[in-house]
């Protein structure tokens, strides 16, 4: 299954969508990595001669037009799937219809609960005992859409909110590249219902121990 990876940072998500392939758990291939900004994570792809294309909002008049210039990138390598792999914009109607129900996020909280920025830190905020990561498909609205898998991490005393997005982190990393093969394998299938396969080996929920 053809791949496009939107990344705006480090891209510890795209390594792990990388690493994954390249042990043979992900049935996938990283046609290209698209990012809003330089970011350092492009060069995970520029190692292993994977296409890179940066695609800035300050290029264009407004954000409907970034976001119809990043449809239209991104289509050129005709994915089968688009992978928000640490992308840290909205992405628009154009996308959105574009690529409908082809989208996939990984948000770290447990959504519906701390959508948008800082989800780890607003999970301390609130006090919760467990927080953990979420992969979803994309609708129109911010961190919305149907929910693909989510695993839980416990929320320590001590804890800020950088130490609690590390151990959720270590989870994204597993959840991520789980969820593309299994859709690659065709055991869960996208849509506005997404589903899985009765026999899916992955199942959509985990609770994992965390390394203390
Ligand atoms: C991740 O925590 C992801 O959930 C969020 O952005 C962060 C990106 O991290 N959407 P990285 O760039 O993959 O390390």
């Amino acid at each position: 299954m053809k791949l496009v990876a939107l990344i705006s940072g480090r891209g510890s998500n795209l390594r792990s969508l990388f690493e994954a392939i390249e042990a043979g758990r992900c049935r996938a291939s990283v046609a290209a990595v698209i990012a809003d900004k330089d970011a350092p994570g492009l060069s995970l792809a520029q190692e292993r001669g994977v296409p890179t294309r940066v695609v800035k909002p300050k290029d264009y008049a407004n954000r409907a037009a970034w976001d119809r210039a990043l449809a239209e990138v991104c289509a050129e390598y005709a994915p089968e799937l688009v992978v928000l792999a640490g992308f840290m914009r909205i992405v628009g109607e154009a996308m959105v219809e574009r690529f409908a129900w082809r989208i996939v996020n990984v948000h770290p909280a447990l959504l519906p609960s701390f959508p948008g920025v800082d989800g780890p830190a607003q999970a301390i905020a609130a006090g919760v005992r467990l927080a953990g990561c979420t992969v979803h498909l994309v609708d129109r609205g911010v961190d919305t859409g149907p929910i693909l898998a989510q695993a839980a991490v416990p929320v320590l005393p001590g804890d800020d909110a950088a130490s609690l997005h590390a151990r959720i982190q270590v989870q994204e990393h597993h959840l991520l590249p789980a969820v593309v093969d299994a859709v690659a394998r065709g055991t869960l299938t996208l849509g506005q219902r997404p589903a899985y396969a009765a026999d899916a080996p992955f199942p959509p929920s985990a609770l994992r121990a965390p390394a203390l």
